[in-house]
């Protein structure tokens, strides 16, 4: 017995080491879409020693992407080498070394391990571009996603890698925010899946696991919460100041439910909540909202707009 648990335990250990070689070890990274997510993801694979290349539409975009990361260079060395000015230069030095752009994105994918779409949340735009690298791009590429609310298996399936695809989302503002959550369709191979949980380890942050359904952990949790919020509201039983006092004071959160939509964007909350109707049209968590709707339709969006829940000047 003694000597079929020994023989069992090794056996066991020469398993995950065979399958920890079989990982694909993440050098070269294409991310696509220079915007406030793949610019932070850039950053934060390219400090991490990634060879980087960002792509997107036009050169005048890709400047004023590689123009916020150094700004977020900045900020971060000011933290993280306080008293070494001189090593804080070096790893700004070194991070944009590893850091080029390019608006071409079938020409630079012939030698990257991983491509990361991080561009407009559009299911067919994002499905013509997978189609499109998966013709230049090497067969050992993983394609992810940083989509926050469409399917990665509709857009694993528009490619003939469904086995080397998945999702990685990761959160607004990348440098900071310490999670990804990594996406596994039925088809993703465990060790593509594997690869993307080093990958996101190697860039500094948290990765946890999460199958296809609709908002992953967090959204799925945050929104039909914030969309409760609205509903609570919308019925006179509380004003939406209350309702964000009490979520701060009473459970600890940073910021009450309205505030929050209103940082998001208002448009982009009801964007998902719509998605998820037309997905799951009885499901109450996901039913749309009659003032969200009106004040999407009034151009109030929150934050960005100087008016959503609540008034910015
Ligand atoms: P954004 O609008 O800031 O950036 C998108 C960028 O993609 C733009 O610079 C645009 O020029 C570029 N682009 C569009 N089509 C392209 C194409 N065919 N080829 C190359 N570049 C193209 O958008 P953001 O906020 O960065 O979002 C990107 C993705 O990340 C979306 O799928 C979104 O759902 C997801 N996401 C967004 C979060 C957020 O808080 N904004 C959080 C987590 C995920």
């Amino acid at each position: 017995m003694a000597f079929a648990t020994r023989h069992f335990v090794r056996a066991a250990s020469s398993d995950a080491a065979t399958a920890a070689a079989k990982k694909l070890l993440i050098k070269h990274v294409t991310i696509i879409g220079g915007g406030l997510m793949g610019a932070g993801i850039a950053q934060v694979a390219a400090a991490s020693g990634h060879t980087v290349v960002l792509v997107d539409q036009s050169d005048e975009i890709l400047k004023k992407s590689t123009k916020g990361i150094e700004e977020s260079l900045k900020r971060v060395i000011k933290k993280k080498f306080a008293d070494k000015p001189e090593a804080g230069a070096e790893f700004i030095k070194k991070t944009l070394k590893n850091l080029t752009t390019s608006t071409d994105a079938a020409s630079v994918v012939h030698s990257t391990d991983l491509v990361i779409e991080a561009i407009v949340e559009n299911l067919e735009v994002k499905n013509k571009l997978f189609k499109t690298l998966d013709k230049f791009a090497p067969e050992h590429t993983i394609f992810a996603s940083n989509t926050s609310s469409l399917q990665i298996t509709k857009m694993a399936n528009a490619t003939t890698r469904q086995d080397r695809f998945g999702g990685l989302h990761f959160f607004n503002p990348v440098p900071m925010m310490k999670l990804v959550e990594v996406i596994k369709t039925p088809m993703t191979s465990q060790k593509t899946f594997e690869s993307l949980v080093d990958f996101s380890k190697a860039v500094g942050k948290s990765p946890v696991s999460c199958k296809d359904t609709p908002g992953f952990i967090v959204n799925r949790l945050l929104v039909p919460y914030m969309m409760e919020a609205v509903r609570l509201f919308e019925r006179g039983d509380a004003s939406k100041e209350d309702i964000d006092v009490a979520m701060k004071l009473g459970a600890g959160y940073p910021m009450g439910p309205f505030e929050l939509l209103d940082y998001v964007g208002l448009d982009t909350s009801k964007y998902i909540i719509d998605g998820w109707h037309s997905l799951e049209p009885n499901n109450p968590l996901f039913a749309p909202s009659p003032l969200l709707n009106k004040l999407v339709e009034e151009k109030k969006l929150g934050k960005k707009t100087g008016e959503g829940f609540y008034k910015y000047k």
